[in-house]
């Protein structure tokens, strides 16, 4: 399959990335269980995951987008901007930051340093995917769906510069 100029070959599958999808929902329910948190997906990479996800939660909720970029391509720019910042109401509210995948670590260190500004009562991070070997950044992700190694992916919300996001299995690039 290809998108732009790259080539990219099948990696997880449906039945993988829903059985990754409730197993980190289950934890959300079992560690928030009699508490309301406050969802807060990023997008735009989050939002099949988050659609997924928010369908297996029991627990009570509020849902917040938020909007923060730092990629271009297959690589990280390094900054990061706020599209859509957090908004007040996260003050005193138990946060979850839900993102698809935790790269080298900079946005979500960004976007961690933003929210705590608003003093929220407790923030903990999801990220349906992570690339440990690429984290450059001192933060804990509190719910992973799966770990990856140091490749690019494509669909189920993630792009390829901005294309790629709507196919409902991951797609690694090859070679
Ligand atoms: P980080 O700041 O390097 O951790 O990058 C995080 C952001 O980069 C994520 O929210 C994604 O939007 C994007 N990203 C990182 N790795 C990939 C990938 O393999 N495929 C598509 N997008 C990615
Ligand atoms: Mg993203």
């Amino acid at each position: 399959m290809k998108i732009k100029d790259l080539e990219f070959e099948p990696f997880i599958g449906e039945a993988e990335l829903s059985e990754a999808v409730l197993r980190v929902a289950e934890r959300i329910n079992a560690d928030y269980q009699g508490r309301k948190v406050m969802l807060c997906p990023v997008l735009t990479g989050s939002y099949m995951f988050f659609s997924d996800l928010s369908r297996r939660l029991t627990v009570e909720n509020e849902v917040c987008f938020v909007k923060y970029t730092s990629y271009e391509g297959t690589s990280s720019t390094g900054t990061v901007s706020a599209v859509l910042p957090f908004p007040e109401r996260v003050r005193g509210k138990d946060v979850l930051i839900v993102e698809d995948i935790v790269d080298t670590g900079v946005s979500m260190d960004h976007m961690l340093q933003e929210v705590r500004k608003l003093e929220p009562r407790s923030v903990r991070v999801c990220a349906l995917f992570s690339k440990p070997g690429c984290l450059q950044r001192d933060i804990v992700v509190d719910y992973v769906g799966r770990e990856i190694g140091n490749e690019f992916i494509v669909g189920y919300g993630l792009d390829y510069d901005q294309e790629g996001r709507t196919l409902k299995e991951v797609y690694v690039v090859k070679g």
